[in-house]
Parts: C-alpha cells; structure tokens; sequence
C-alpha cells in the first residue's frame, strides 16, 4: 500500500459545517426517546441526564424527550415494533435518540426490520461512525498513541447488501434456495459519496479513502467505483484513495494513521466499524449517527452496541458510547457548543479513571453519568 502524504490532526468537526441543507437553531428540540431492548433504556436514560445538564449549562436551548415504547416487548404483546403511522409520529421530532434493539426470544432478522431498518431505511441514507482512541481506553495496536487512530467511516445505509431483495423457494428441499441481492443505484451511491467528500472535506486532512471490491464484484461494485469517482471531480480539494475490502482491515490495523475519513457499502461498513471499534479499544464507546441530509426526517443517533441481555438490569452498563451520541446529536441539531462541552466532560471523566468495567474501571452506569454531569457542570 502507498503511503499518503497527511496533514496534521486537529479537532475535527463531527459533521460538516457546509451542509447542503443547515440545521434551524431552535429553543427546544423536541427528541424522540426510543431505548428499546435490553441495556438500551439504561444508557439512553444516561444519556438523557447529560443532554439536560448540558443544555442547562449552554442555558440557550431546552431538549423535550417523548418517551416511545418502540421495542421487541412492544412486539411480543401486539406484533409489531412501531404503531403503523410511525413515520408521520417520528416526523414531529427534531431528532431520535435510540438505544438497542435485539432480544434473545425473537430472531434478530425480525427486530432489526421491525425497528431499526423500518425506521433508518427509507430516508437515513448515511450512517455516520466516528471512531478515536478516547483518553483512558487502551487500543490493542501496542504503538497506537490517542490521536493515531481519528476516523469517521460513512456506511451507505439504505442500499447495496442490506436492499431486502430476495426471498426463498424450495422450502425444505434438497435444492431450497435462498437469494440475497445487492442493490446499488447510481442516485444511491451518488447521494452517500457526495455526503462523505462534504464530511472529509469538513475534517483537517481532507482525505477520503473508499472501499470497494470490484475486483470480484464485477456489476454494482464497479458502479459503485464509477459514480464515486465522479463525484470526486466536484470536490478538488479532497485527496482519494480507495482499498479493497480485505486489504483494508490489514490497513486499519497495521496503517491506522493513513486512514482518515473512510467510505463503504452497508455490509463493508457494518464490519469495518466493529474492527474500528475493537482497534479503539472498546465497542462500549463508539457512537452512531443515522443522517438524512435532506432534513426531510429527523436523524437517528444510537451507540454502536447492542442490547447486551447479559448485563441488563445490573447497573453495570458503559453508558459512554450513549454519550458520544448525544454529542453527536447535539451538533446535528446545531448545537456545537453544547457538543463540546459535553465530549469534553466524556473525555474529562475517561481520563479520571471513573470507567465501567468493560474499560477496566469500576464504576457504575450511573456513577460514570454523575461524573460526566459533575465536570459538565464544572467546565
Ligand atoms: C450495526 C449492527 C446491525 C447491522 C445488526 C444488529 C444487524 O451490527 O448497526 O452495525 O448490521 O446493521
Ligand atoms: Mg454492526
């Protein structure tokens, strides 16, 4: 692999300021509260703390939660994950903040396209994963210093591998059949592409680095090549690069400094983040953003775990990546201030030490959300 010519790291803005269509600062956001399964209520409870006392903090804006019961329980008593006019319900929101989604008596494929896709599919087009080494977290790369490791990885997040296209036949014959078809649209990959150079463009570096595998993906996989070259003649201040899929895991972890903003299909991107999150050191940190750029719907932003049934109820949960959420959220909203302060009061408490046992601290989900809100307070 080339080495590429980088500029410095700074702070790096969460999203990019020169949206194509700019958030509308308001008094109060309203936010649909959805925690879902498992740890998903606990550490969006959290979260919903540290979203007060940094609004109070800011003291320019209030946050109004509606509390929806969206969840595989929800399913279990009536069948379905959301009421049928959910969308139009969602629409009433500046945003959703959302949990988990995942119990272990209803299989996954039915809660994740009840809930998750059924409310991220139609418009939420860009799945947005940052991914740093935060203070008090140790990557498993031994030479990795914080800092090393800054990426945010854009998940195209309505098409390609996760399209719903196929079906089954032959049911329980010898030559059953089951097809899962690929899905990519030249306005679907032009849309995700033209998002991903605005956020690299947004960023110090300005590099965007896309993953493909066209090698062996003879048809949307090179479709996918083409339109994103041309969109990245409208964007000259950008430098490019792309990685087959498979060369770029080894990349991640044996370049990770190379890497900067980073560009992938639905399932590339699904995987990819996870060995992000591992090389950063824990899955109990990293945030995710659902964005739709239009703001036609509002966007949804979740931690990047799941509903981790093994540990509900026990208090014990990292309610950290809930918290780089609501940072994340916040700066959709517009409401960079407010933001910082509260990644900085994360980062503050991660370097005290007050962690959750997954980062090998000993604290409480609620003693960690007591510290953030203590140094929110303090800053
Ligand atoms: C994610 C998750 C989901 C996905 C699972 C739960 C289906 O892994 O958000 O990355 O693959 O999209
Ligand atoms: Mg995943």
């Amino acid at each position: 692999m080339a080495p590429i010519a980088m500029r410095p790291v700074n702070e790096p803005a969460a999203f990019p300021d020169g949206y194509a269509v700019r958030p509308e600062r308001k008094n109060t956001y309203k936010i649909a509260q959805i925690g879902a399964d498992g740890i998903g209520p606990e550490v969006i409870n959290a979260g919903v703390q540290v979203v007060h006392a940094v609004a109070k903090k800011v003291g320019m804006f209030k946050v109004d939660f509606t509390e929806l019961d969206w969840s595989s329980d929800r399913y279990k008593k009536s069948g379905s994950y959301v009421p049928a006019d959910y969308l139009d319900i969602l629409k009433q929101h500046d945003a959703i903040f959302f949990g988990a989604v995942g119990a272990p008596d209803v299989p996954d494929h039915i809660s994740l396209w009840g809930l998750r896709l059924a409310i991220c599919q139609p418009y939420m087009y860009a799945n947005v994963r940052r991914t740093k080494v935060l203070p008090g977290t140790t990557s498993p790369l031994s030479n990795l210093k914080p800092g090393d490791l800054d990426w945010c990885i854009i998940r195209e997040n309505s098409e390609g591998e996760y399209a719903g296209h196929g079906g089954r036949s032959h049911r329980g014959l010898e030559h059953e059949i089951g097809t899962e078809v690929t899905i990519f649209t030249r306005t679907g990959i032009r849309r995700i592409a033209r998002y991903a150079f605005q956020v690299a463009q947004s960023r110090p570096r300005k590099h965007l680095t896309y993953v493909t595998k066209s090698n062996a993906m003879r048809n949307g996989m090179v479709l996918w090549d083409e339109v994103i070259k041309e969109v990245a003649k409208e964007f000259p201040d950008v430098t490019m690069d792309s990685m087959l899929v498979d060369a770029m895991t080894v990349r991640m972890t044996l370049d990770p400094q190379s890497l900067d903003t980073i560009l992938a299909t639905n399932l590339h991107a699904d995987i990819l983040s996870d060995l992000a999150a591992a090389l950063a050191g824990s899955i109990g940190i990293a945030p995710t953003a659902n964005i739709d750029p239009s703001r036609t719907m509002p966007s949804m932003f979740e931690p990047i775990h799941g509903s981790a049934f093994d540990i509900t109820g026990m208090g014990i949960s990292n309610p950290v990546g809930t918290f780089w959420t609501a940072c994340e959220m916040l700066d959709w909203l517009g409401e960079h201030e407010a933001s910082k302060i509260l990644m900085k009061a994360v980062e503050q408490t991660c370097a005290d030490g007050i962690k959750t046992r997954d980062l090998g601290g000993k604290a409480d989900t609620q003693e960690v959300t007591d510290a953030v809100i203590e140094r929110i307070r303090a800053l």
